[in-house]
């Protein structure tokens, strides 16, 4: 019993610790809207590339040599320009052309993530 009584405590505080790395990571607000500091490719970037693109530059097919199925096959396809969305063709023509586009938001997600350094974070 009492190993489990002083687990407890032990992850409680452990969770309560996440939060706050989490929160003290975020830079005071700037001017760019969506960027919270936060945008990150596995949590942000990958899901909008996996609903809007995989289907014609993923799995199966992969249109032009687009790869989006990873973070390297993305940038192995060269559509990505690091800290340069307007150079990034994954911005110049991702945002307008195939049949399920970007919205604005999801747009400014990319552009944030990709002028952050376009890191695989
Ligand atoms: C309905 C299928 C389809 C969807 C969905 C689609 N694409 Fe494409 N994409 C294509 C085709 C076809 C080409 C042209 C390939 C070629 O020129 O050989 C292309 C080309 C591209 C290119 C240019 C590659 C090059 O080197 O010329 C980029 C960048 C690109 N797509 C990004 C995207 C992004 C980002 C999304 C998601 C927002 C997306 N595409 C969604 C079909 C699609």
């Amino acid at each position: 019993m009492r190993p489990l009584i002083f687990a407890l405590p032990l992850l409680v505080s452990l969770a309560a610790c996440g939060e706050e790395v989490k929160e003290d990571t975020t830079p005071p607000q700037d001017t760019q809207p969506v960027d919270d500091g936060m945008i990150g490719f596995a949590d942000d970037v990958l899901p909008l590339l996996e609903t809007y693109c995989s289907r014609c530059h993923g799995a199966g097919q992969t249109h032009g040599g687009v790869d989006v199925t990873s973070y390297e096959s993305l940038m192995a396809s060269g559509v990505v320009v690091a800290s340069d969305s307007a150079a990034s063709q994954l911005v110049t023509i991702g945002s307008h052309h195939g049949s399920g586009w970007f919205s604005a938001e999801d747009l400014a997600t990319v552009t944030s993530w990709i002028d952050a350094g376009a890191l695989n974070d």
